[in-house]
């Protein structure tokens, strides 16, 4: 059996698509023109703020857009500091040098891995205008000690929840924290639109301003072309939103999910000496996006050559991310170099983390292939 698995190769992330998600696509496809060219645009924004208890959702191609528009709408601009965890994508921190600020890496907390509040607080400055907290592999900031200090500070909140769907903290859901927060439905996420992502917030005034922003400097509802300003196109296809909107209406069973994958990693890998899991709190209320594992530097095995080993065996992993101040893309930001020497828990995790095979299509069976791989090669 274990030999038949690993005669496909495990992808590291994936969907799980069923027969509703075909049939809204298709409907979109057929009817979602002329007049009802909004239709399921409309519908998938309304289930998703309801879904998330915010007022406002507006479908996006991409989280990025997301984070762009935001930093936008919060007037966020040349001369201005964002602090970001130094450990996420760069999709997090890219539109911050879109708008001609300056991204500031902070680090991160060693149990969650994502932003640190006492980091944060080190690295404000008279410049800091916003943070970008982001919610990594579904893990939740300690976001009470966090938006006090921001607060405290008048520094606005764009919470960067791409990977978080199905995560709360404290009972309140991932992407109800920021004055924005943004999620990516990209293919590798728990709920997908292939490509594509949502803005929500509860603020009508910046509701209103992406609006415009994002739709060529218009008014919504404008027929006469009579643009204002110069701005963006961001949009999301009805196709894409019909996608969005039968996923959001399977999201507590794609939850699940991800639930039970992990709690088979749980099950094969917790407990061995070495071997760190993403940190699941006590109330259980995190959806882990990637299963990632952080193995003990004392294996002598960093994270490039762990992923190769396990490719051997066909199956696809991920690195932990780099620390961004470490990357090529920031070798001119002033502060990356001060930030490689402060933030001491993301240089010490990054080089040791993995992404696991964590798509929708795991079963009990890939998953105890996997860690007999991961077990066979530090052999544990
Ligand atoms: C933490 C984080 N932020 C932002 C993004 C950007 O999402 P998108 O690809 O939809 O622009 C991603 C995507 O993977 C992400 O993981």
């Amino acid at each position: 059996m274990r030999e038949e698995i690993a005669m496909e190769r495990i992808p590291v992330s994936g969907p799980w698509i069923t027969q509703k998600e075909i049939d809204y696509v298709a409907d979109a496809v057929a009817h979602a023109w002329y007049a009802n060219a909004n239709m399921y645009h409309e519908r998938f924004q309304k289930a998703f703020a309801e879904y998330l208890g915010v007022r406002f959702a507006v479908c996006l191609p991409s989280a990025t857009s997301g984070i762009h528009l935001s930093l936008l709408a919060l007037g966020v601009g040349p001369g201005d500091e964002v602090i970001v965890p130094d450990v996420t994508w760069i999709a997090s921190t890219a539109p911050i040098t879109y708008v001609g600020a300056t991204p500031v890496f902070a680090d991160i907390d060693p149990q969650t891995w994502c932003l640190s509040t006492a980091s944060f607080v080190d690295c404000l400055s008279p410049r800091t205008k916003a943070v970008i907290p982001v919610d990594l592999y579904g893990s939740m900031p300690d976001m009470d000690s966090l938006l006090a200090a921001a607060k405290h500070r008048g520094v606005a909140v764009i919470e960067d929840a791409a990977e978080a769907i199905g995560s709360t903290y404290k009972g309140k859901k991932a992407g109800s924290f920021g004055d924005t927060s943004v999620y990516s439905f990209h293919g590798s996420k728990t709920l997908t639109t292939g490509e594509g992502g949502m803005l929500v917030t509860d603020r009508e005034d910046i509701h209103q301003r992406v609006l415009i922003l994002r739709d060529h400097g218009r008014e919504p509802g404008d027929r006469m072309f009579w643009n204002k300003e110069v701005a963006y196109k961001y949009k999301m296809s009805s196709m894409q939103a019909a996608l969005g909107l039968a996923q959001l209406e399977r999201v507590e069973e794609l939850i699940a999910r991800k639930r039970q994958i992990f709690g088979w990693y749980v099950r094969e890998l917790a407990g061995l000496e070495g071997l760190t899991l993403n940190y699941d709190p006590p109330d259980k209320q995190v959806v882990h996006w990637m299963i990632t594992v952080i193995v003990d530097p004392r294996f002598g095995i960093e994270k490039h050559r762990l992923m190769d080993l396990m490719s051997e065996r066909g199956i696809d992993c991920r690195p932990f991310f780099h620390p961004l101040s470490s990357l090529p893309a920031y070798v001119d930001n002033g502060q990356a170099r001060q930030a490689a020497q402060r933030n001491v828990v993301s240089y010490r995790i990054s080089p040791n983390g993995m992404n696991l095979p964590s798509g929708m299509n795991m079963t009990e069976e890939k998953v105890a292939y996997v860690c007999s791989a991961l077990r066979d090669i530090l052999k544990l």
